[in-house]
C-alpha cells in the first residue's frame, strides 16, 4: 500500500493516510528521506510521527537513504535509525548519489535496533548473501575513504554549486510556465511540479511525456511511474548542466503554450 506524500506539506509523509493504511498484515514502513522524486527532506517532527506509528505497530522501518549527503540550504539530514533504537531498522545508502559513481554498484544495507524482532527475516538475508550475492571487493575497497575526509560533493550544494545553481535555475523556470506549479526542492537532484490538467485537457500523463517526447526529444517521467494517483505531476531530474536545462525548460514552455490533450 502506499501512503500520500502531501504536496502542501513540503511534500511530507502524510501520517493520517498512513495510519489508515496499515492493516494486521502490514510488516513495514517505508520511506525514501530524501526523496526521490520529491526532493523532500523529512525533519524530526516527521521522522518521530513515523517511528511512534511504527512503535505503536511494531513495524519494522526501511528508510532509503541514498541521498543523505545531498541536503541543501545548511539543512541536515536526519536517520530515522537514530531515533528508533528500540525497533528494527534497515537504512539503505550507497555511494552512486553522493560520489557519482552509480556504475561501481557499490550499495549497502545497515540493519539497527532491536534485532530480535527480526530474527526470521535476517536468517532469510545471510540465506541471501552466502548463496546468491557475490560481493563487489574491488569497488568495495574506495568505500572508507569516499565516506571520509573531503566530501567533495558539497561544493555543489551551496551558491555557485551546480546543483544548487540548477535547482534555482529548474525552480524558477517551471513556476514560469503557465499552468506549471512547483515546490522547491531540499534535497538529492529532482522536482515534482504539478500541471493544471484542466488547462491543458490531460487525462493521461504517459500521453502528455509521450507527446513531448516525439515533439521536443526530452524525456520527462510522468507521475504515476511513481505511484502518484492523479495524472497532473512529472518528474524532472536536474542534474544537467543550466545551459542544457535552459533548452529543456523552454522546450516545455513552448509545447505547453498550445498542447491540449485529447
Ligand atoms: C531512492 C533511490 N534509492 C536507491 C537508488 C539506487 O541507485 P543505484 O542502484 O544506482 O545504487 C536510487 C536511484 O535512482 C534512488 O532514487
Amino acid at each position: 500500500m502506499h501512503y500520500i506524500c502531501d504536496e502542501a506539506s513540503e511534500w511530507y509523509p502524510d501520517i493520517e493516510d498512513m495510519r489508515k493504511k496499515i492493516t494486521a498484515k502490514t510488516k513495514a514502513i517505508v520511506i525514501i528521506n530524501p526523496n526521490n522524486p520529491t526532493g523532500a527532506l523529512y525533519p524530526k517532527e516527521v521522522l518521530q510521527q513515523i517511528v511512534d506509528l511504527a512503535r505503536e505497530h511494531q513495524l519494522m522501518i526501511f528508510s532509503d537513504e541514498i541521498y543523505d549527503r545531498l541536503v541543501m540550504d545548511g539543512l541536515e539530514h536526519i536517520s530515522i535509525a537514530s531515533l528508533a533504537p528500540d525497533l528494527f531498522c534497515i537504512t539503505l545508502s550507497g555511494l552512486s548519489k553522493s560520489h557519482m559513481v552509480a556504475g561501481f554498484r557499490v550499495g549497502w544495507m545497515i540493519l539497527s535496533g532491536n534485532k530480535k524482532l527480526a530474527k526470521d527475516y535476517i536468517d532469510g538475508l545471510n540465506m541471501l548473501a552466502n548463496m546468491r550475492l557475490c560481493s563487489n571487493v574491488p569497488a568495495q575497497s574506495i568505500v572508507q575513504t569516499a565516506l571520509g575526509g573531503y566530501q567533495s560533493v558539497k561544493n555543489y550544494l551551496v551558491p555557485g554549486g551546480r546543483l544548487y545553481e540548477q535547482r534555482e535555475f529548474v525552480y524558477k523556470a517551471l513556476n514560469d510556465i503557465p499552468g506549471i506549479t512547483a515546490v522547491k526542492p531540499k534535497a538529492a537532484f529532482y522536482i515534482f511540479p504539478k500541471i493544471d490538467t484542466k488547462r491543458f485537457n490531460i487525462t493521461d500523463d504517459v500521453q502528455f511525456a509521450l507527446d513531448f517526447l516525439r515533439e521536443k526529444h526530452v524525456l520527462l517521467i510522468n507521475g504515476r511511474g511513481f505511484n502518484w494517483h492523479e495524472p497532473d505531476h512529472f518528474r524532472v531530474v536536474y542534474l544537467p548542466r543550466v545551459e542544457v536545462l535552459t533548452d529543456a525548460m523552454g522546450k516545455l514552455k513552448d509545447f505547453l503554450s498550445t498542447y491540449r490533450q485529447g
